[in-house]
């Protein structure tokens, strides 16, 4: 049986990709799995935290006892996070939001035209920065997918949105990370470097929130 070490905790968990709307019919969106997310949420209700996971379009099942919101676009997730965060005691960003949103979303499907298309994108919110920037905000962990200098470009990220956490991965390792169940992570803290190995989504979950809980009391 696990030690209930997040019991009395309330935890957020942003999950999957986002999905911005091009027409009624398409949309621009990545390969993100959802499965890290899914493995954390899992994972954190069992060690006792109330869990709030706001999910992008996935089509995995929900974890026991875990509250879910389903959402879309970036800026809905944005908002569904921002609905809840004063209840939080910890926030995790593990969702693959996409960086452009279209700047005009077509009412109507759009025809043919021709053999060149521009579409106009600008940058969505950043979700996490947003949260890590609020007056009082709860202990924030983001995510850092890289294919190199994992650690120097995790650690700039760390600075650059005032996290507590950062777990980073080396996504150009494809047995790891992105749709595997599989995954190892390097976690940074103001003053540590953590390895954690390669295993299971879930294990690696539960040795992640063990940290995190960790530097949460230290804080
Ligand atoms: O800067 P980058 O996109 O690599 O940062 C990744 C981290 O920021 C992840 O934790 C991700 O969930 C979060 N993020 C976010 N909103 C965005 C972009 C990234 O919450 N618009």
């Amino acid at each position: 049986a696990l030690t209930p070490i997040l019991n009395g905790l309330n935890i957020m968990i942003t999950a999957g990709p986002t999905r911005e709307a091009i027409d009624p019919v398409r949309y621009i969106s990545n390969h993100s799995s959802g499965k890290m997310g899914f493995a954390l949420a899992k994972a954190a209700q069992l060690l006792g935290a109330k869990v709030t996971l706001v999910a992008g379009p996935v089509s995995l099942p929900t974890p026991q006892n875990v509250v879910r919101h389903n959402v879309e676009s970036a800026q809905e997730m944005l908002e569904v996070v921002h609905n809840d965060i004063a209840e939080q005691h910890i926030f995790i960003a593990c969702a693959a939001v996409a960086d452009y949103k279209l700047d005009n979303i077509s009412e109507q499907k759009m025809k043919k035209q021709g053999d060149n298309l521009q579409l106009c994108l600008s940058q969505n919110p950043d979700i996490l920065k947003s949260v890590a920037f609020l007056d009082k905000p709860p202990f924030t962990v983001g995510f850092a997918a890289e294919t190199q200098d994992v650690e120097s470009y995790a650690k700039s990220k760390l600075e650059k949105k005032k996290l507590n956490m950062i777990a980073a991965n080396d996504v150009s390792n494809s047995d790891l990370g992105f749709n595997s169940d599989r995954n190892a992570l390097i976690v940074l803290s103001k003053d540590s470097v953590i390895s954690l190995e390669p295993k299971s989504k879930y294990l690696l979950a539960l040795e992640l929130l063990k940290l995190v809980k960790t530097e949460f009391n230290n804080r």
